[in-house]
């Protein structure tokens, strides 16, 4: 990109939406809302540490009384920024059980959110990255308002995912199907500036696999013939423990995330409709490859709002030779 050229996240939205004719604004408009809701968790991320030292504003006090775990204060702050709009007609949350509705005050859109609204908050404490996982889907159900129906869509008919990652910066990743593209917050402005136009993943990249290996004897002998390959291949491990921070850098390096089934987690620990679907449609569409150990993550179709998948993501021919070795 030519030094100088300010692209901010508003303007990209808008340049996108010109690729659709049909597009209303609406969809751009759910955009626009995700990044302010993002601004808003980033800064309470920022600050969590503090928190018992100089207390913050709105939802927390010095005492600790009514201090809500991050992962309520993201929901919270994701619903708020988005139940009001006119543009969604339900909204599923991992925090939440149930779908949630558009409260009967707002008129319902023609759109649907999934999101997972802080992702990795076991490592808060340690100041260890965080994130937050968006899925955006199109209302197919007959009802005036939303419902489960309109959540359990498989993730190829997606018309936006995204994520964004609260780390040494804050990041917003997301994808319409025109390209992957990433933007990282100045705080200063507050703005998310474009910095990663167009990313594309390296293939096969850097020799690095991320899978938590406490688990190697629960795994099945595919799974761990695969990783005795790549291990003998020279690769290295990195493990994070935060799915969207081990996705970005396997996004940006290549190689392979792999979050298996195992004896004991039969389906794996991931949730495919706001953790695998949306992450998967952007990888792909950065040129890489997911699977839940057969097919395309985007290819399952869901029966319930938080099932559970085993979740590959990475460079597509790393993914294809661990899926092939699974397989065997
Ligand atoms: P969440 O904080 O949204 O519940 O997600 C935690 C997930 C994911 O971030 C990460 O990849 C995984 O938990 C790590 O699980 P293990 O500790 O079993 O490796
Ligand atoms: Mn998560
Ligand atoms: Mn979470």
């Amino acid at each position: 990109m030519q030094e100088g050229t300010v692209i901010t996240l508003g303007r990209h939205i808008v340049e996108q939406e010109r690729l659709y004719p049909e597009a209303t604004g609406a969809f751009s408009n759910i955009l626009y809302d995700i990044a302010l809701a993002a601004k808003i968790i980033s800064r309470e991320v920022n600050r969590a540490g503090l928190v018992d030292i100089i207390g913050s504003a709105g939802k927390f006090n010095i005492h600790g009384d009514d201090v809500r775990k991050l992962d309520e204060f993201a929901n919270d702050v994701m619903f708020n920024a988005l139940d009001h709009t006119g543009n969604l007609c339900v909204m599923a949350s991992e925090e939440v059980d149930d779908p949630i509705p558009i409260p009967d005050e707002f008129p319902c859109g023609n759109y649907v959110l999934l999101h997972d609204p802080l992702d990795g908050s076991s490592n808060i404490d340690a100041n260890v990255s965080l994130g937050t996982i968006f899925s955006i889907h199109r209302k197919i159900s007959r009802g005036e308002r939303g419902s489960l129906e309109d959540l359990l869509q498989p993730g190829h008919r997606q018309l936006a995912a995204g994520y964004i990652v609260y780390g040494s910066s804050t990041m917003l990743v997301y994808t319409t199907g025109a390209g992957v593209h990433g933007f990282t917050l100045e705080p200063s402005i507050g703005e998310f500036l474009l910095s990663h136009p167009n990313m594309r993943i390296p293939d096969p990249g850097k020799k690095i696999y991320s899978v938590n290996e406490a688990y190697y004897k629960r795994w099945s002998p595919g799974q761990q013939k695969a990783v005795d390959v790549l291990k003998d291949e020279g690769y290295s491990l990195r493990y994070i423990g935060s799915l969207v921070a081990d996705f970005h850098r396997t996004l940006l390096y290549g190689g392979i995330f792999m979050y298996p089934a195992d004896k004991k987690s039969p389906k794996g620990k991931l949730r495919l409709l706001y953790e695998a679907a949306p992450l998967a449609m952007v990888i792909e569409e950065a040129g890489g490859a997911s699977s839940e150990g057969t097919r395309s993550i985007l290819q399952v179709g869901p029966s319930e709002l938080h099932q559970r998948t085993p979740l590959y993501l990475g460079s597509k021919s790393v993914v294809d030779k661990v899926e092939a070795t699974l397989k065997a």
